[in-house]
């Protein structure tokens, strides 16, 4: 088939770089002139396992191209899929400017049949203004249909989520439509689940808020392990092994962050707020979510009294691991709280430095992680990377001022780390520390 992606972000880069891959033949579009010249010549503006190769390859097989032409794409393909970004307004409410004006910019362009679907998150109804949009701005009879199919990838594994989906969700309001998306996703052998659009809008909205919903839960219940010396570690495996609950999403942390789990959050707080229901529990979620943080923080000060002039080692700065993304990352955040206090940094992660330097000021940020413990008073393992599971303790030891350890995201095991003369304090695991 012949299809569209507008918006050459993370989910537009995915998708299309998977659905060329797939043996369609794909358009990306986007309007920041800079990104498309830098793709056409196999530059990729994000860190992601995999991409670079699927979309090199993909533009050598000629299955893949960019522009920055919406007329271009949208001539030349039946499915446009609309993958802008979303991003949150100062209440909360998701912004979309970036819809409006791609819907706008598709009715220009439309000739004959074509299917519309809308790839980003988006708050229920926003299928029905995008339809109303196209029909008020064409200029001609073609006929075409708006859809919504919600992604469902997670950074850093966005390439096997896309390929190997749990489901595939279909909102559509004509046969034309699913026939179109049942074919184009035949290939991924997965269950589709065909809804109207609304439901299909909501059943993303509904989804992550779910699974934000089930991380602040294991996060509450970590303070509760803690204050009573219970361990959430075992308690999330004695609740998760009943296959209603499930082990997935009940790490306990420092709290969520990225893209996408704070915005949506907002959003749907919103959209229901403005619908005429209050939504207590998605409130407390995000509630929950910030008390993390700021538990973390007092938790550093009770270790180690004072945080003026201390040497504070930070591993880990993306939202989560195999990502450079450090939007809403509570890495970042603790890490400007520290340094509010007078704290001096030291830090390292393996792809998110680059990022992390434009919005951290004052930082040391160090080639490997053994410098950045160097002379530190305290290490806090913020990002659970896979290269944090298999350092080398006993020199870390030698090379702290002070060997004490925080950490975030409960990736150590308290005996060893004391066995190699630390002190270790985890969340929600018992062990205080001191
Ligand atoms: C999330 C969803 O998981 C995807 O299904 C969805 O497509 C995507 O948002 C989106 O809407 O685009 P993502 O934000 O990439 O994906 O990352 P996740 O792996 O879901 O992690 C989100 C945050 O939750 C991270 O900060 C992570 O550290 C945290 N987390 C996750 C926990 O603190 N505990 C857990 O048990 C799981």
């Amino acid at each position: 088939m012949n299809i569209a992606i507008i918006g050459s972000g993370y989910v537009g880069l995915v998708s299309g770089a998977c659905f060329a891959e797939l043996g369609n033949r794909v358009i990306c579009v986007d309007n920041d002139a800079k990104k498309i010249t830098a793709l056409k010549k196999g530059v990729i503006p994000i860190y992601e396992p995999g991409l670079r190769e699927l979309i090199t390859i993909n533009m050598k097989k000629k299955r893949l191209k960019f522009t920055t032409s919406i007329k271009e794409a949208v001539s030349s393909s039946q499915i446009i899929f609309i993958a802008v970004g979303t991003p949150s307004k100062a209440g909360g409410e998701a912004d979309l400017t970036g819809i409006e004006n791609v819907a706008r910019n598709i009715a220009k362009n439309i000739f004959g049949y074509r299917l519309i679907v809308e790839k980003s998150t988006v708050p229920v109804e926003t299928g029905e203004w995008v339809k109303h949009t196209i029909a008020t701005y064409k200029k001609n009879k073609a006929k075409f249909d708006v859809a919504s199919n919600p992604e469902f990838l997670r950074e850093g594994q966005a390439i096997n989520d896309f390929m190997h989906p749990d489901r595939i969700v279909i909102g559509v309001e004509s046969k034309k439509a699913k026939e179109l998306l049942i074919g184009l996703y035949g290939p991924l052998n997965a269950p589709i689940v065909v809804t109207d659009i609304k439901s299909a809008e909501l059943i993303k909205h509904a989804s992550n808020s779910f699974l934000a919903a089930k991380i602040s839960f294991i996060n509450a219940l970590s303070v509760i392990c803690e204050k009573t010396g219970a361990d959430v570690i075992q308690v999330a495996r004695g609740m998760g092994l009943d296959k209603r609950i499930g082990q997935s999403f009940l790490k306990a942390g420092i709290g969520y962050g990225g893209s996408c789990f704070p915005k949506d959050v907002d959003a749907f707080i919103t959209i229901s707020e403005r619908i005429g229901y209050s939504f207590e529990m998605l409130k407390a979620v995000k509630k929950i979510n910030q008390q993390q943080q700021e538990y973390f923080l007092n938790k550093i000060k009770n270790l180690l009294w004072i945080i003026k002039d201390k040497r504070i080692a930070v591993l880990g700065l993306s939202f989560k691991p195999n990502t450079d993304d450090i939007r809403n990352a509570p890495a970042i955040e603790i890490v400007k709280a520290l340094q509010e206090e007078g704290a001096v940094i030291r830090a390292y992660d393996p792809q998110a430095m680059e990022r992390a330097k434009k919005v951290l000021k004052g930082v040391n940020f160090c080639a490997d992680p053994y410098l950045a413990c160097k002379g530190s008073d305290c290490l806090l393992l913020m990002t659970e990377w896979d290269e944090f599971k298999e350092l080398d303790f006993s020199k870390i030891r030698k090379l702290m001022h002070r060997p004490l350890l925080v950490d975030g995201r409960n990736i150590y095991k308290a005996d060893q780390l004391k066995k190699a003369g630390f002190k270790y304090s985890a969340i929600g695991t018992g062990g205080s520390g001191k």
